[in-house]
């Protein structure tokens, strides 16, 4: 076990492997299920889970693949990452969680929730990903859709990710307003020293749904937010300025079109809003658990 601020770090089996992740906050208060994106880790969520422990039990998984969690011969495909969140969560037997995502692990919240909506005590999310009918919907630089577009072109996206570390070096960084340091950059790039080591991170821009392929993604997904559409468990959007997949204007319009769903805007962001607006975030949430959890106390006393 090793400690990252108020944060400790634990390993547990899952699936024949090993997955790994940050805990903060006090076990038997309401749990709060980070799940993080392409190509970062818990790291991401570090200084946001220790404003949040004064009110959830934190739990901050590593997808399995990325940050401290083993490296299965597996494809890792969605599907998989499916698996392997849904083995943990029955690990550390969770029964309900607020869960807080970005990236896929929005696409991991909204698959869970649309299966196990009792799960879910709440949803807080960002940089959310959808079911794309055309490429301008899947980001706003058309630079970066030329990038994606060669991610998952054969040969192509193998030479950049794999051999050249394209995702760590140069799409992170550059999705962030800030400059991250050497030590943040140093702490993203150690769990994929080999070009081997980054087919975890090359799997996933394969995988998102756009123009309908891959059919199982974007069959997933549009279960998946049909299920979103109609669910009544609060919810948090979090948007940046300009954002990258997910722009202020089109955040208002989405929450519209969901029930119970506030927008939280934070200002100049891209796509890991995490990195440029920690504090923000993390106040946001834990007012919102604490609201939500003050409500849920006063109806039940109500019934007693
Ligand atoms: C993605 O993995 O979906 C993504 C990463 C960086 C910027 C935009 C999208």
């Amino acid at each position: 076990m090793s400690t990252h601020a108020d944060t400790v770090l634990h390993r547990r089996p899952v699936l024949g492997s090993t997955m790994a992740y940050r805990a903060a906050g006090e076990p038997g208060t309401p749990v709060a299920l980070f799940l993080h994106g392409n190509p970062t880790s818990s790291y991401i969520w570090r200084n946001i889970l220790p404003l949040v422990a004064p009110v959830a039990h934190c739990i901050a998984p590593d997808l399995i693949g990325f940050g401290q969690s083993e490296r299965p011969d597996i494809a890792y495909r969605f599907a998989d990452h499916v698996r392997y969140i849904d083995a943990l969560i029955v690990e550390l037997e969770l029964s309900s969680a607020y869960l807080v995502a970005q990236d896929w692990g929005t696409s991991l919240a909204f698959h869970l929730a649309a299966r196990r909506p009792d799960f879910v005590r709440g949803l807080a999310f960002m940089e959310f990903i959808r079911p794309m009918a055309t490429w301008d919907e899947f980001h706003q630089v058309p630079a970066a859709r030329e990038t994606f577009r060669k991610f998952r072109t054969e040969g192509e996206g193998e030479r950049m990710v794999l051999e050249g570390n394209a995702f760590i070096e140069r799409v992170l960084p550059g999705s962030i307003v800030r400059t991250l340091s050497e030590q943040e950059m140093d702490a993203y790039r150690a769990p994929f020293p080999t070009p081997e080591s980054r087919r975890p991170i090359l799997a996933l821009p394969r995988e998102l749904p756009i123009i309908g392929e891959p059919t199982d993604v974007h069959e997933m997904l549009e279960v998946a937010h049909a299920a979103l559409k109609i669910a009544d468990y609060p919810k948090l959007l979090f948007v940046g300025e300009p954002g990258a997949l997910v722009a202020p204007a089109f955040a208002e319009q989405f929450a519209a079109s969901l029930r119970h769903c506030t927008v939280v805007h934070l200002g100049p962001g891209r796509h890991y809003l995490q990195e440029d607006h920690p504090d923000a975030i993390g106040r946001s949430i834990a007012g919102w658990i604490a609201g939500i959890e003050a409500v849920n106390t006063r109806s039940v006393d109500r019934a007693a």
